[in-house]
């Protein structure tokens, strides 16, 4: 897919805070790095949580992440490297791997497991949560599967391959659209010596993670395995790679709305954490 047009950024954003991410373990012991963490929910809304994990040693990822619910919210899973089954309680099924995305809306309410399909090798990829419209949480479940194929992607004139997960980027369209947080979601490979630009309202909030080699905004170097939270400012972000780098690009609207969260629930108030609790034992979440 060729890109329809290249934006232009007179005022680009800088950074406002490095991130280093937080060593930790979930599911039934997948050694992970946190990098939005919960004390970043407010900042960084609609984005409630992001993921990095990696490892060649199985004994890090193998046992996977068993059955377990969600509410309220969206779980975006990107998987750079291995195979990953996931099963949900609607009855989908889907194997994720290289380079495959999987979005699911959990809405009301889902159970699903993520156990992966592979006993040695390198595991690595990202899951993200994206907060969802109070008017929405209680929504049907969506869910769907995207192979590296199916992800809308184009390569700039100065060779940036750019895969378009959610959003719209030089004109390409993504995956994934949403009204109410309009998630921009990209992969972008950037050659040494290349530069990447793309519009983004000042209001939406925006992170960079880079997870191989370096970049460069507005002369701030961002270090591997690092994650910066952009100012919110100017009309749009430009990214300057000296060396080779592989970085997610990614930002939404603020929702503004309260955020409750207990484990693997998200909503807005106590109250309907304490509801969400009482479906799950009494087996009416799902
Ligand atoms: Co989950």
């Amino acid at each position: 897919m060729n890109e329809k047009h290249t934006p232009s950024v007179s005022n680009p954003r800088s950074v406002e805070h490095i991130i280093t991410g937080q060593p930790t373990s979930d599911g039934a012991g997948v050694k992970l790095t946190r990098v939005i963490t919960q004390n970043l929910q407010r900042r960084l809304d609609p984005f409630l949580m992001l993921d990095n994990f990696g490892s060649d040693n199985p004994n890090d990822y193998i046992a996977g992440f068993p059955n377990h619910p969600h509410r309220g919210f969206e779980t975006i899973t990107y998987m750079i490297a291995g195979r990953m089954l996931h099963e949900d309680s609607k009855g989908n099924r889907g194997l994720l791997e290289n380079g495959g995305v999987q979005w699911m809306t959990a809405g009301r309410g889902v159970f699903h497991s993520e156990i992966p399909q592979q006993e040695e090798g390198v595991m690595e990829g990202f899951q993200l949560w994206l907060n969802l419209p109070a008017k929405d949480k209680m929504c049907a479940p969506w869910y769907r599967d995207f192979t590296n194929a199916d992800l809308p992607q184009f390569t700039t004139p100065e060779g940036v391959a750019v895969t378009v997960i959610a959003g719209n980027s030089h004109g390409v369209e993504g995956a994934v659209s949403r009204e109410g947080t309009e998630p921009l979601y990209l992969d972008l490979h950037l050659p040494a010596g290349s530069q990447f630009v793309q519009n983004l309202p000042a209001q939406h909030n925006a992170v960079v993670f880079v997870y191989r080699g370096e970049v460069k905004m507005s002369g701030q170097t961002i270090g591997d395995k690092r994650m910066a939270i952009l100012k919110n400012e100017g009309d749009g972000v430009v990214l300057e790679a000296t060396a080779g780098a592989k970085v997610l690009l990614i930002a939404g609207k603020p929702l503004n709305e309260p955020i409750a969260q207990y484990g693997p629930f998200v909503m807005n108030t106590e109250q309907e954490i304490r509801q969400a609790l009482q479906d799950f034992r009494e087996g009416t979440l799902a």
